[in-house]
């Protein structure tokens, strides 16, 4: 049985690459919690903006779509995936982390009243949950700045482009380091100065740095410091 109260939520942050997504599936797991992947989110409703033809200017229309979004997420261990994407009762688990979403998400993230109803959503489903795993970009500072336990992961540069590469090989894809390198770079700045929920290290968020760490080193860090905190 876990040591951990159901009912608490742990928040994981951080930038693409550093390895959020691994270990807050395996910590989750670890704990019995859920997990919740709130890049998928965005990602999906970008796909469905895609998919229905609207401007990414639309910011109206685009608010109307994140507001009464059909979107499930089911924890798989299948293959590389963390979790199933379900849209309007459709599998986008792979859409969604094609090229075109990744490159667009930002025109979605960007819009305040999209986040703020992509916040109201977040807040719903962990309140539904006995115990949730939420990793993102804003988790600690907006969504639940009131977790018990919050985590920021990062790596250096060059090992997230690294791993970006490597993922993208073992999905056939043929990229070069300075295409990866330069997405990359885009995206943290993207993220980082983004008006609205920006990517950020809340003040009371436990730093990992994950470069020289394998998976199962961070999940035992993250797991053990909680256990820690508990003494
Ligand atoms: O975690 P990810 O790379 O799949 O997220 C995709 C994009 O979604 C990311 O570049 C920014 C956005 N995002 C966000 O704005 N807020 C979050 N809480 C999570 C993701």
């Amino acid at each position: 049985m876990s040591l951990f109260k159901k009912s608490e939520a742990i928040s994981i942050d951080g930038p693409a690459g550093s390895g959020k997504s691994t270990v807050s599936r395996r910590v989750a797991e670890k704990l019995g919690f859920a997990y919740i992947d709130t890049g998928a989110m965005y990602r999906a409703l970008t796909l469905k903006v895609m998919n229905e033809g609207i401007s990414f200017d639309d910011e109206e229309k685009i608010t109307e779509l994140s507001h009464d979004l059909d979107l499930k997420l089911i924890p798989t261990t299948e293959g590389k995936c963390t979790i199933r994407v379900i849209l309007d009762g459709k599998d986008v688990s792979e859409a969604i982390r094609e090229l075109g979403v990744t490159r667009n998400v930002k025109h979605v993230a960007r819009i305040a009243s999209v986040r703020k109803n992509m916040v109201k959503l977040q807040r719903r489903m962990v309140s539904n949950l006995d115990g949730a795993v939420m990793e993102g970009r804003d988790i600690g500072t907006v969504v639940l700045p009131g977790a018990k336990y919050k985590f920021y992961v990062d790596a250096s540069f060059d090992e997230r482009v690294i791993r970006r590469l490597k993922e993208l090989a073992a999905k056939g894809k043929v990229v070069t380091r300075e295409e990866v390198a330069e997405d990359l770079k885009q995206r943290d700045h993207t993220d980082k100065t983004r008006k609205v929920g920006p990517l950020k290290k809340a003040d009371d968020a436990i730093f990992v740095d994950t470069t020289d760490m394998t998976i199962d080193e961070v999940v035992d860090e993250v797991v053990g410091y909680m256990r820690n905190s508990l003494r």
